[in-house]
This record gives C-alpha cells, structure tokens and sequence, in this order.
C-alpha cells in the first residue's frame, strides 16, 4: 500500500507509522487521517508485526494538531462530521489488538496530543510540548480529548490544560503521567523500539489478551473488569505460549514463545 502522507515500515516484528507533513508540522488533514487509519489496520492484520509505533516526521513536531485550515472551513454540522471522524481513527488506534507505542519527538498539541492519548504507551523526547490549546481558536478538543486526557492525568488537570490552552513541557508531562518516560532529543524514536522488542519477545496470545482487558478499564465497572480478567487469564492457561512459559520458568531455561 502506498501512503502519501505518512510512511509505513516493518522491520523486525515492529511497524513503524512515521506522519509524514514535516513543513506542516505533520498536521492532520483528512486524506491524513484516512492513511492513519489504513496503516493502524494494515499493521493489525500484518503477520509480520507485533507491536506498532507512531511517531512524526523531522525533530520538530509529532503532530501539530487538526490541520487549522481545513478546521477553519467546519460549519456546525460539518463540525460534529469532523470530530466523529477524528474519534473514529483514533478509536482503531484504541482498540489495536497490537501494542502502540507513540515516541513523541517534539509538539504534540490538539489533535497531536489527542493522538498519543490514544496510543496505549508514551515515550517522550525531552523537548517535546503537550497542549490542547483548541481554545486559543474559539473551539474544544474534539478527537477524544476532554475524555482520554481526563482519564489520564485526573479531570483537575485534564481542566487547567484544556481550559488555559498552556502547554507542558515533557517533564510535567512525565510528573502528570502523560508521558510513561521521558528520554534525550532525537532518541525517541530509538527508545520506543526498544520497548516494542521487549514486548516482541514475550507470548504474543499474552500480549493480546493483556491489552484486551486493559483496554476494557474505561469502558467497565471494577466488577465487570474483574470478570472480563479472569475469563482472559483462563484463556491464556490453555495456550502453548502457557505451557512453554510456566515449563522454562520450571526448567531455569529462556521461554521459546512460538504465539499460539
Ligand atoms: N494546522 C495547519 N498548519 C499548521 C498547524 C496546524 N495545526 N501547525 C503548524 N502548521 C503549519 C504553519 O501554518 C506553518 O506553515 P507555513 O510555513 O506554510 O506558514 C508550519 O506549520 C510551521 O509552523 P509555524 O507556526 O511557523 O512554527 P512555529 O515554530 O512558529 O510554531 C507551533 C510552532 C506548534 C507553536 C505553532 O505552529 C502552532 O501553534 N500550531 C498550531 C497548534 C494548534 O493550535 N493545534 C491545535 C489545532 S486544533
């Protein structure tokens, strides 16, 4: 598949989504979003990846936002079309039956911060910017932003941010828990492959069912959540990755996972 927006990579078991509008700070336009989407989908269905990494082109931004001059043209009724879309993409980057890691390599503001919140791990370079600052442009978040930041950093702060626009460095990012880490400019990229190979070499059944009923938490009760847990832990009792891990621990020996 050829993307005109983005870059698509897979290299040992780990796709790499690379947004690729560098002069536009690798902005979300539409045609954008809709390669997002096909490459989230194509990685999920790819058997050759496990683990999927989305970051942004140039040492400058991850995503700078919605693309403003596409936003800038919305009325009323092509606004909420325009929202649902956003949420659409990033809900498939939610519910990923694979890991996706963001490196955040600089901005990450509006939809850019959106996007990352949307991904289930962050790893952050030490110059990169978080920030929802759609008030600034009359408007609010409206790719999941007053939802998934709330459910991150706490509502108080999912608050000061959204309602000041103000944007935090990555450190505050990090104390907040925006940010799982927090590592040199330029590095990020090269740390969230480092993590994906860690990931990589576990039992991938295991890796899919843990992300299953992580994925359930916002969406459940604590009792329900329990219930979903144990069902998927039952399951992963009863798969090879199970019997080859459980045997190697017993063993003293490295566990050889083959994901069935
Ligand atoms: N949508 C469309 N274009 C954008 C963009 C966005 N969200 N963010 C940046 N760009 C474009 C700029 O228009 C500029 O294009 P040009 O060279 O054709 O004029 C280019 O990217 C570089 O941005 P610039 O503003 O010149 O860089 P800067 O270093 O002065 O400022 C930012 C960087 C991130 C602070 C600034 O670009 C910014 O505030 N962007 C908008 C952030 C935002 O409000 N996002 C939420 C959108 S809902």
């Amino acid at each position: 598949m050829d993307y005109t927006n983005l870059l698509y990579e897979e290299d040992a078991r780990v796709a790499v989504i690379t947004l690729n509008r560098p002069d536009k700070l690798n902005a979300l336009n539409h045609d954008t979003l809709v390669e997002l989407k096909q490459a989230v989908l194509a990685a999920n269905e790819s058997a050759a990846v496990d683990v999927i990494i989305l970051t942004g082109a140039g040492e400058k931004a991850f995503v700078a936002g919605a693309d403003i001059k596409e936003l800038a043209a919305q009325d009323a009724v092509q606004g909420q079309r325009f929202s649902l879309f956003g949420q659409d993409v990033f809900n498939t980057i939610e519910q990923s039956t694979k890991p996706v890691i963001a490196a955040v390599n600089g901005f990450a503001l509006g939809g850019g911060c959106e996007l990352a919140l949307a991904c289930h791990i962050r790893i952050v370079a030490e110059n990169a910017r978080f920030g929802q600052p759609e008030v600034n442009l009359g408007t609010i978040p409206g790719y999941g932003g007053t939802q998934r930041l709330a459910y991150v950093v706490g509502l108080g702060r999912a608050a000061e941010l959204i309602l000041t626009g103000n944007m935090v460095n990555a450190e505050e990012a990090h104390r907040i828990g925006l940010a799982n880490s927090v590592v040199e400019k330029g590095t990020a990229l090269a740390a969230a492959k480092e993590m994906a190979a860690t990931i990589a070499a576990k039992g991938q059944v295991a890796i899919r069912l843990a992300l299953e009923a992580l994925r359930s938490v916002p969406q459940t009760s604590l009792r329900d959540g329990l219930t979903t847990e144990a069902a998927l832990f039952g399951l992963s009792c009863g798969t090879e990755d199970f019997r080859e891990g459980t045997a190697a621990f017993l063993e003293k020996r490295t566990p050889e996972f083959k994901g069935s």
